[in-house]
């Protein structure tokens, strides 16, 4: 779920120091891009070994360290943070926060950052009902900051009462929560085909269609952002892959076929957006065709990805397809949508999306309701396909 996240981890002090492995290896398990800052005194407790070894990246251990093992500055950590754990939180650090004080690099990071931040404190039973620690705690909660509540029990001092750091589920399941609030894709594994193929003629060129990507591209983004695991099977597009989605790369409509039918049977949705080349040059010509008055190029047909899909689907699955057409929208998408078993067809004009940053779309379900949508940008209208889709599940 938080892959691709970047979670800056702070590690202070208290005799919990070491449970702070545990969380690093699980946020590392969900592929969550993890950065480990130390204070001083943390590092009586657990080694920067220890984090280096399980985050493998260098751990910041020192406002000022020489630039051959420093390459992160702290304004730039501070940026771009999904979230900021400070685990475990000593009743210094919380006082710290409340204080504004930066003396360290992690006290520093707090105040500079804008990520939220939470704050797991673990100390002895009097530290934490102590009037400071409390009034502190009031006031960084006032400020946003959000506190995972130590536990009740025995402590490491052999006193018995509140302050034993929140167990390890919990943490994690803030983390979660607060770096995807809206996480209703969670379990899900969406399989997304996106952009144009390109089926080659010589060594040098090659036929295609006008697709961008961008449709398959923002529903990616919005799937990643609402917790699914996201497998993005591309054409050659000029976009950067969203964070946290399992890009693979294609160039013809046979190497996109292998793709999404190796994953097909792992996926909950398929989302194919994907401008697929119906035909081919019947043989590749090696090296370059040379200039003549005319050439004549016999083509033959690829294989029909969604036909196949909607062949092999399985009673949990969903299938979803686009079909842009130039005329006739509404009948054409409806005989695709049958043809095809699909679960649900975007139908668009060419002209309404290709290579747009809009679309102007019409939903149409297997049950034969029709919606008919505004022009959206396509951001917006991967939101609300996916709320369509969710509403099928
Ligand atoms: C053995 C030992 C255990 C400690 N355990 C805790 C603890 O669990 N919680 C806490 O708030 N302070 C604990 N302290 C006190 C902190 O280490 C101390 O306040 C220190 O200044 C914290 O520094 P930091 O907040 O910069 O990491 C402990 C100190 C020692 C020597």
């Amino acid at each position: 779920m938080l892959s691709g996240k970047e979670i800056v981890v702070g590690i202070t002090g208290g005799i919990a120091a070491y449970k702070a492995a545990y969380i690093v290896s699980r946020l590392k398990k969900e592929k969550a891009v993890v950065t480990i800052v130390m204070t001083k005194m943390a590092q009586e407790f657990v080694t920067p070994l220890t984090f280096q070894s399980l985050s493998a990246k260098q751990v910041i251990t020192d406002m000022v360290m020489t630039p051959k093992q420093w390459e992160i500055e702290h304004i730039t950590l501070a940026k771009k943070a999904d979230a900021v754990v400070i685990v475990p939180a000593t009743a210094n650090f919380i006082n710290k926060c409340a204080a504004g004080i930066a003396d360290d690099f992690l006290s520093t990071l707090v105040l500079a950052t804008k990520a939220p931040i939470l704050i797991c404190p673990a100390m002895n039973t009097n530290m934490y009902e102590n009037r400071v620690v409390q009034e502190s705690m009031t006031k960084l909660r006032q400020r946003g900051f959000l506190f995972i509540e130590p536990e009740t029990g025995r402590l490491a001092c052999g006193d018995e009462g509140a302050g034993r750091l929140a167990s390890e589920d919990k943490i994690l399941t803030a983390i979660r929560e607060t770096v995807m609030p809206n996480a209703d894709y969670a379990g899900q594994t969406v399989l997304i085909t996106a952009g144009p193929t390109q089926e080659p003629l010589d060594e040098i060129r090659y036929i295609s269609n006008r697709s961008s990507g961008k449709m398959g591209y923002a529903l990616a983004r919005e799937a990643v952002s609402r917790g699914a695991r996201v497998i993005l099977v591309s054409g050659p597009v000029s976009l950067a892959p969203p964070k946290g989605v399992e890009l693979l790369g294609v160039k013809t409509a046979r190497q996109m076929y292998e793709k999404v039918m190796a994953n097909f049977p792992s996926s909950d949705i398929v989302i194919a957006s994907s401008a697929v080349g119906d035909f081919r040059p019947a043989k590749l010509v090696a090296g370059k065709i040379k200039k003549k008055a005319g050439l004549n190029l016999e083509l033959v047909a690829n294989p029909d990805i969604l036909k196949e899909l909607g062949k092999k689907k399985k009673k949990k699955q969903l299938l979803v397809g686009f079909a842009a057409e130039s005329r006739d929208l509404e009948a054409n998408a409806k005989a695709k949508l049958k043809n095809k078993n699909l679960d649900l067809i975007i139908a668009n004009k060419i002209a309404d999306s290709f290579a747009k940053d809009t679309n102007k779309v019409t939903l149409i379900f297997k049950n034969s309701r029709k919606e008919a949508l505004p022009v959206l940008a396509k951001e917006k209208l991967a939101k609300v396909i996916l709320d369509k889709i969710l509403s099928l599940c």
